[in-house]
């Protein structure tokens, strides 16, 4: 698929959303908003329906900057009970709805928020979908002082681990990004990794997946719910 090809997917994708946002947001309720670029046109998209929404908890920065930018009020997490849908995008996405995310960097609140939404609402091009998670390198967010340490347990784990160069979290952390995985129990998988010292969060969305998924294809946007 060209880049242009799934520009186009994003975009249909993130219209998809808004008008299931639209039809299910119950009123005076808060949404949940990812990351990244498929993130980015959802927002985009969001702009003809702002007055239904009361406001929004934000994944990121720089999600905080795009929805403040189009009018929709932030919220704190901590003053937030309920989040009934929560809309994000992800690296790839296997037929059990297990994901990596995290491609943006933004993979610890989004997995908080996804943990308090009621729907997590999955929007991707069909190019995110994989039969067995891993051929993304799977993105760790570590604490600084302990990047060559969780490197080292990853490795036994059978990853090949690389320091995002450059890159700093919203949190203050750094991530290491792991290839060479193929992940078969992603929720087994996940839990092991949450047990490596020094982690903050890892990019494997399997314990907490997405209840809906919203995928762009040449023949249109697809909606289908975990089984
Ligand atoms: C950010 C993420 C994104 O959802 C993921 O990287 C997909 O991004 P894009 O929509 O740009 O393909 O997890 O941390």
């Amino acid at each position: 698929m060209s880049p242009e090809q799934q520009a186009a997917l994003k975009k249909s994708v993130a219209i998809a959303a808004a008008d299931y946002v639209a039809a299910n947001l119950p009123k005076g309720s808060i949404l949940g908003v990812g990351t990244g670029s498929t993130a980015n046109l959802f927002i985009d998209a969001l702009v003809p329906i702002r007055e239904k929404i009361r406001g929004a908890v934000a994944s990121s920065k720089a999600t905080a900057d795009k929805l403040t930018a189009i009018g929709i009020p932030l919220f704190d997490l901590n003053d937030v009970d309920v989040i009934p849908i929560y809309v994000d995008g992800a690296d790839e996405i296997d037929p059990g709805f297990s994901m990596i995310k995290g491609g943006g960097g933004a993979l610890t609140r989004e997995k908080i928020i996804a943990d308090v939404a009621d729907q997590f609402v999955c929007i991707a091009d069909d190019s995110k979908c994989v039969q067995t998670l891993g051929r993304f390198p799977l993105p760790i967010e570590v604490i600084p002082m302990a990047v060559a340490q969780v490197a080292r347990a990853v490795s036994k784990l059978g990853g090949k681990p690389m320091l995002r160069e450059g890159f700093m979290t919203d949190n203050g952390n750094q991530i290491l990004d792991v290839s060479g995985l193929s992940v078969s129990d992603p929720v087994a998988f996940e839990s092991t990794l949450n047990q490596i010292v020094g982690t903050v969060t890892n990019g494997l969305f399997a314990r907490r997946g997405a209840d809906v998924l919203l995928l762009g294809t040449a023949q249109g946007v697809n909606i289908s719910r975990r089984a």
